[in-house]
């Protein structure tokens, strides 16, 4: 495991989503999503939405799934799935912690 500081806890309030650029170890960027849900649980997933290549962090947060803005595919916080159409495929969702203030994401892990 490898984690990454992908940003701090002030960063988001419940119900925001941020993007972060962290980086495999192989080299490759990750896009990944930092979710806060309305519940105020952390949450990474894949930035990148199944449908069409928009950022998610971009979307709505509520109860535990965040809803593409471009066409409104929500995809679950814990598990990644595409909840609706359009999007059928899931996003990666990544192991994340918290550690003081830093937000900790380990993109070669996923849950
Ligand atoms: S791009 Fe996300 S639902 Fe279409």
């Amino acid at each position: 495991m490898s984690f990454q500081v992908a940003c701090s806890t002030s960063d988001l309030a419940p119900a925001q989503a941020l993007q972060v650029e962290l980086t495999h170890a192989s080299g490759e960027p990750a896009l990944v999503a930092i979710v806060r849900d309305s519940d105020g649980s952390w949450h990474a997933l894949g930035d990148t939405c199944t449908h069409a290549d928009y950022s998610l962090a971009e979307g709505d947060v509520e109860d535990g799934a965040i809803e593409c803005w471009k066409h409104g595919a929500p995809f679950e916080l814990t598990t990644g799935r595409a909840l609706a159409l359009p999007a059928t495929k899931p996003v990666p969702v990544y192991t994340i912690q918290i550690d003081g203030t830093d937000v900790l994401v380990d993109v070669d892990s996923t849950l």
